[in-house]
């Protein structure tokens, strides 16, 4: 016999989808319970970036989870773009009528979720084992698993489950008859934490004959730089002179200098662009990177897993309240308006700034030109704004 728990909303997945549905749940009174395979210093130490819409963080003011964000993170009123050495300033609070962002990393968000929904006595178990999945899509949609490696195994049944179980978790499967699309880059990114503070004031995304460049920021003493780098490579090709070397080179423009320091973290990922079709089966709904995965150059990733969540929030209290499925029923068809629109704007903004090795040189110049004309018109440059702020959560 394995001991049974029920609940309303399952939630599979302790990343921010999962826990801002869970966060949004609880304040409307709807019960659910987040499972994670990983443990909560896992989940809560694994370096991400994070850049969070205007929207996004009004969230986390609205849910009590804003004060630390206010304190620690960086908002910016504008980003710049270069290319070779000339910089060019996007006023973004201008051209989007006065949006900023907030450059806050994901797993500081995570922290203050699981710590906010610990204390308003939400549930959640981390580092579950032997989870199964295979009854999500039932009249009675059910996990097991196991607490600990020797525990007894425990089902959890819920009226609904949320897959929120990242790009390599099981729940997307589930989904029958989805198409996928996807790209791969031929490129990755190297990113470093520097002990070091700000070289300039604001994020820098940088185009140069050698690859894409990025400067941003932890805080006063802890910068967050990146460079492209070979789809494959591994982080002991590039020893920290090598790093240097490449930023000095891809950063450089007149009368400024680059501030260097101990670097004390690197790691390497593949940037892809993926969209899943479908993103619900009876009572199963998936959301956030389970879904969709954007290359982090349009910095989307989490303001997607966050829509999703309210999307999904949205339909689960319409159900609740009055039984009325038509917000769930309309689930994947309005996630995915939204989702493309950033897909095709993390897209645009990757293949503008990199230099990919398997592009002709006809194909490298147009990318040239794109960023030429973003930078010399303003109605180019609206757009990019408007895209990078964040487009409205219901247009
Ligand atoms: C980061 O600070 O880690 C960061 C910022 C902007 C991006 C991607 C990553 O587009």
């Amino acid at each position: 016999m394995t001991q049974l728990t029920r609940t309303q909303v399952v939630i599979v997945g302790a990343g921010p989808a999962g826990l801002f549905l869970a966060h949004l749940l609880h304040r409307q009174g709807i019960e659910s319970v987040v499972l994670d395979t990983r443990t909560r210093e896992e989940i809560e130490q694994t370096i991400r970036a994070g850049v969070l819409e205007d929207w996004t963080a009004d969230l986390m003011r609205e849910l009590g989870l804003g004060a630390r964000m206010d304190r620690e993170a960086h908002f910016h009123t504008g980003i710049t773009l270069q290319h070779g050495q000339t910089r060019c300033h996007l006023d973004l609070m201008e051209l989007t009528g006065g949006k900023r962002v907030t450059v806050y990393p994901q797993h500081e968000v995570l922290r203050d979720l699981i710590a906010g929904l610990e204390a308003a006595g939400g549930q959640m178990l981390f580092g579950v084992r032997d989870v199964d999945l295979r009854e999500v899509t039932a009249a009675r949609p059910r996990v097991t698993f196991r607490r600990r490696e020797d525990g007894p195994l425990e089902t959890l049944e819920g009226d609904f489950v949320a897959g929120c179980d990242g790009s390599q978790g099981g729940s997307r499967q589930f989904i029958e008859g989805r198409t996928e699309y996807q790209k791969v880059y031929p490129f990755g990114w190297l990113g470093i934490l520097v002990e070091a503070p700000p070289s300039h004031h604001e994020l820098i995304y940088a185009r140069h004959e050698r690859g894409f460049a990025l400067l941003s920021t932890r805080s006063s003493t802890v910068q967050r730089l990146y460079i492209q780098c070979g789809a494959g490579e591994h982080v002991s090709a590039y020893p920290d002179e090598r790093i240097w070397q490449e930023l000095r080179a891809r950063l450089a423009a007149p009368d400024w200098q680059l501030t260097e320091g101990r670097i004390f973290q690197k790691g390497i990922v593949g940037l892809r662009s993926f969209v899943t079709d479908r993103m619900q089966q009876g009572p199963l709904f998936i959301a956030g990177d389970a879904a969709h995965i954007v290359p982090p150059t349009g910095a989307k990733g989490l303001n997607l897993a966050v829509a999703d969540a309210v999307y999904l929030f949205r339909g689960l209290e319409q159900f609740y309240r009055d039984g009325h499925r038509e917000r769930l029923e309309r689930y994947s068809e309005t996630c995915l308006r939204r989702v493309w629109r950033a897909e095709r704007f993390s897209w645009s903004m990757t293949t503008m700034l990199h230099v990919d090795p398997t592009e002709n040189a006809f194909e490298q110049r147009i990318h040239v030109a794109d960023l030429e004309y973003v930078t010399h018109s303003r109605a180019a440059a609206t757009a990019l704004a408007e895209n990078y702020v964040g487009l409205p959560l219901d247009g």
